[in-house]
């Protein structure tokens, strides 16, 4: 009697040039396999594992990229510190590989292809931080990319359209995925791929977050510990808000004013640090699903996207200020077809545009 060997799964592979990735892309186009994309810079953590691991639930094949963009940091900002760890990024992922691959897992797919492109094999032109000085092809998407995030950093998503753009064209995967947490980002790409016809689904997952709340980011190692005790109260504030939604709702308020949402959180805000660890809010949004406009009031019947940006200042010589972004969606009813009544639209459902 034999045992059957164990199907063979292809490794993991690393891939590093555009005509490789290319050639494995082809690949799965001729097995009919399905692709799916998750864009990363790396840093890997559990809200990074979490989008690879729902795309494995649908799709035959995975590709993570991991690419620090030049083009989404301005001058000042933090490109040469952002934190770099390729060899535990590689070791997460093969460890997630094997929880993918074996019998008990309901997995349909794993990752095959970790592209990690060098920066002059995506920006063929260059790419100097200073915009005046960038040459060749950009993609802007507007009015929305100077709202909310675009603020006090105008540079940033056409950075982050940009190289999307280009890792969409690299990798053409059937669906892409990417996390609520930058939720404005999400809502900049669906419109740039329905705008420029590109043939690649977003599909939106839900925020990743640690014990006391703080939606999970590369750039919270920066926080250290004094801050980091504080950096929750963004996510309070947005509960504060959330919990007014829902008891006006409950309510059978139909149509509530912004002033219902944003007084509990601005004063949680407001309330928010201590003697030694001060914060600052930039914005606190309510604005419409489909373009984060603002909005004087909110109809039920739409929903609509909380969403903030606190800057936890230095608290000693050797730190700089630290940037905490996050969101809630205040979801709209159920469309036509449920029973009636009021009940939340599923975050995958809800209508960007
Ligand atoms: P990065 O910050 O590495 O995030 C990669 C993906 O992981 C994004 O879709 C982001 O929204 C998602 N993500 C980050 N933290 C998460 C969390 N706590 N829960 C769920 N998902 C989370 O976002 C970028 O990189 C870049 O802008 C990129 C899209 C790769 C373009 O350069």
């Amino acid at each position: 009697m034999t045992t059957p060997l164990p199907a063979t799964k292809p490794p993991l592979k690393l891939y590093t040039s555009i005509a490789s990735i290319r050639q494995w892309r082809r690949q799965r186009a001729n097995q009919r396999n399905s692709v799916a994309m998750i864009p990363t810079m790396g840093a890997l953590h559990a809200g990074h594992i979490s989008l690879i691991r729902s795309a494995a639930q649908t799709h035959d094949s995975l590709v993570i990229s991991v690419f620090v963009n030049p083009a989404q940091f301005a001058p000042h900002e933090d490109l040469s510190r952002y934190p770099r760890t390729l060899t535990t990024d590689i070791e997460q992922l093969e460890a997630l590989n094997t929880e993918l691959s074996s019998p008990e897992s309901s997995s349909k797919g794993r990752i095959e292809a970790l592209f990690v492109p060098s920066v002059p094999e995506m920006y063929p032109s260059g790419i100097p931080l200073q915009q005046e000085l960038q040459k060749g092809a950009f993609v802007t998407v507007t009015p929305l990319s100077s709202r909310l995030e675009g603020v006090t950093r105008p540079h940033f998503f056409r950075g982050v359209a940009t190289v999307c753009m280009k890792l969409f064209n690299i990798v053409q995967p059937d669906e892409v995925y990417f996390g609520q947490k930058d939720v404005q980002q999400t809502v900049v790409l669906k419109w740039m791929v329905s705008d420029l016809h590109v043939p690649t689904k977003i599909r939106v997952e839900d925020t990743v977050r640690e014990e006391d709340g703080l939606a999970m980011s590369s750039r919270n190692v920066y926080l250290g510990e004094k801050r980091r005790s504080f950096a929750a109260c963004l996510y309070k504030a947005l509960k504060a808000s959330e919990e007014a939604y829902l008891q006006e709702v409950a309510k059978g308020a139909t149509v509530i004013p912004r002033g219902i949402l944003t007084g509990p959180a601005e004063k949680v805000l407001r309330e928010a640090g201590s003697d030694e660890v001060k914060t600052e809010t930039e914005y606190f949004s309510v604005a419409c699903p489909k373009e984060l406009e603002e909005l004087e009031q909110v109809d039920v019947n739409v929903g609509a996207v909380l969403s903030g940006a606190v800057r936890m200042l230095p608290t000693q010589e050797n730190e700089g200020p630290v940037r905490i972004i996050d969101n809630i969606i205040l979801k709209g009813k159920v469309e036509a077809g449920s029973a009636g009544g009021w009940a939340p639209q599923d975050l995958r459902t809800v209508v960007y545009i």
